[in-house]
């Protein structure tokens, strides 16, 4: 059962080691014609041809999880998408936009900022609609239109499994905004379709073939007390949860910046007690990796490298990871960047699902 650690030593590992069939349950549900938590179900309750922007809410890593789905609505839909922390969009008394979609994001649907800024924007004719895990939750209860999450109970603190199928929601959302817009499916829609089923697999894979790997560049980054995440385009919000990941549950000091702004200021912190995790897509970026790894190596810092390019080398010490889909990607290499925090974590023997300091939903303001 999700409450039960079953022979795994925590939840945190059991939940990242779920992903397979949690991701496969979302694709199935969220990309069928008519299954609960399909486009026919919360699509039916919205507006497509108002739609001229999505903006989306949500707090902690299901804010990041936001700001990727966001890149992927952009992508493959061609409307522009931005996401916000939930609590500061309600704070600084924004300009509700008609023709915006908003989309509220959360595991637990009980984040009393969240649901302060969906409550906020059900007082104004705008169309919202939720991403949501928890069924029955007061987001889920007080939503018109919903997206359900099939990720089951998330026990550990850190967010993993639910990170990952929400941003399959957001695929959704974008798949959902695209074809409507195309009125079929563009070759984007159709080569997406193709290359869905397979994650759960390549994740499958990932997660029992490169384990020891990534656990080994876990070994030679846990005595650092600072890392940078670093990432160009949708891979920065990938980076940002990564850090975010391994400051909750390692305490490393971590944080994510795009790989081009480094030069512009962070660059000064770095020297040989510092670490530099690139995260580096298969995009057109390669030589920009390779030039960034360069710089941050000049001034002595240590780097380690996620790659998904299939042909280009790094001289640094390389996970490299497969390279499916340019989208699908970037859900990949979130998931190599939670076992990364893990090992780290529990090679400094942190207590990985209950983390310091840390709830796993905030119901205060
Ligand atoms: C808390 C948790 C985070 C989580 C955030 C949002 O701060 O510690 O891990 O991302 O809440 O939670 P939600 O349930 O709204 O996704």
């Amino acid at each position: 059962t999700w409450t039960d650690k079953g022979s795994y030593p925590n939840f945190l590992l059991k939940e990242i080691n779920e992903q397979p069939q949690t991701s496969r349950a979302a694709i199935g549900a969220l990309f069928s014609p008519v299954a609960e938590g399909s486009a026919a179900d919360w699509g039916s309750a919205l507006d497509r041809s108002a739609v001229k922007r999505v903006c989306f809410l949500g707090c902690g890593s299901s804010y990041y999880a936001g700001q990727v789905a966001a890149s992927f609505v952009e992508n493959l839909a061609r409307i522009p998408a931005t996401a916000e922390p939930a609590a500061e969009f309600t704070q600084r008394d924004p300009v509700v936009e008609p023709d915006c979609l908003y989309v509220l994001i959360s595991q637990s649907g009980e984040t009393l900022d969240t649901l302060h800024a969906h409550r906020f924007l059900r007082r104004h004719p705008v169309q919202v609609l939720s991403i949501v895990n928890v069924r029955g939750s007061s987001l889920d209860r007080e939503s018109d239109a919903s997206i359900p999450l099939y990720a089951g109970a998330e026990v550990s603190v850190a967010s993993t499994k639910v990170v990952t199928n929400m941003q399959i929601a957001g695929l959704a959302l974008a798949s959902w905004l695209a074809r409507a817009d195309y009125g079929s499916k563009s070759a984007a829609l159709l080569e997406l379709d193709l290359a869905l089923p397979i994650l759960p697999t390549i994740l499958a894979d990932l997660l029992a073939g490169q384990d020891a790997e990534i656990r080994a560049l876990a070994e030679s980054v846990h005595a650092f007390r600072s890392m940078y995440y670093l990432g160009r385009g949708p891979s920065w919000p990938v980076a940002r949860e990564g850090a975010q990941k391994i400051k909750e549950i390692s305490y490393i000091h971590a944080e994510a910046y795009q790989a081009s702004e480094l030069k512009h200021g962070p660059l000064a912190l770095v020297d040989p007690d510092h670490v530099s995790v690139v995260v580096a897509a298969n995009d057109a970026g390669g030589q920009q990796s390779a030039t960034l790894i360069g710089q941050i190596q000049a001034r002595g810092g240590a780097v380690v490298v996620f790659s998904q390019h299939q042909d280009y080398e790094f001289d640094a010490p390389t996970v490299r990871l497969p390279a499916v889909h340019p989208l699908l990607d970037h859900i990949v290499m979130g998931v190599a960047l939670q076992v990364f925090a893990y090992h780290t974590a529990t090679i400094l023997d942190r207590d990985v699902d209950r983390p310091r300091n840390l709830a796993k939903s905030v119901t205060v303001e």
